[in-house]
């Protein structure tokens, strides 16, 4: 079976590489991007990668994933501590998600460790950088295969 996946990138992650460095690490969004095709074609999956810095564009991308996508990779950026329309997007496509973060989010500012995508997400993976994005390919896949 072969499924469609889209990483969705939320806003900031366009400036990877050069961004806090010391938090978020070195490789690029391009870098990554490239890294989770050859993922995709390790684990058999088409995948799409996108990026917007806009809440609302956002929204419609995860509306537009519904019938189009198995499911979702959400690194939502900051809108993960502040945004229940990313939240009800999720829980009115009920595409299975799987949130992730760069950063071990809990283990930073107070303010990171809510996150309005953790109540609606099959799970989530942060902490490990870049690294992050093929395991949560792996994640998504193995829940895609287990809830079939
Ligand atoms: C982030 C963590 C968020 O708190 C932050 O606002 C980001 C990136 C991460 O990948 O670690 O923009 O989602």
């Amino acid at each position: 079976m072969t499924y469609s996946i889209l990483i969705l990138n939320g806003p900031n992650l366009n400036l990877l590489g050069t961004r806090q460095p010391e938090v978020y690490g070195s490789t690029t969004l391009a870098n990554i991007e490239a890294t989770c095709s050859a993922k995709a074609e390790q684990l058999g999956v088409s995948l799409t990668f996108a990026q917007s810095n806009h809440e609302g564009e956002l929204v419609d991308m995860i509306h537009a994933a519904r019938g189009q996508h198995a499911g979702v990779i959400l690194n939502a950026g900051a809108y993960t501590h502040t945004s229940i329309a990313l939240m009800d997007a999720i829980s009115s496509t009920m595409i299975p998600v799987v949130e992730l973060h760069l950063s071990n989010i809990h283990a930073r500012e107070e303010f990171r460790k809510i996150s309005y995508i953790a109540r609606v997400a099959v799970g989530q993976i942060c902490g490990f950088g870049a690294a992050g994005y093929p395991l949560a390919m792996e994640a998504l896949v193995s829940h895609l295969e287990a809830t079939k």
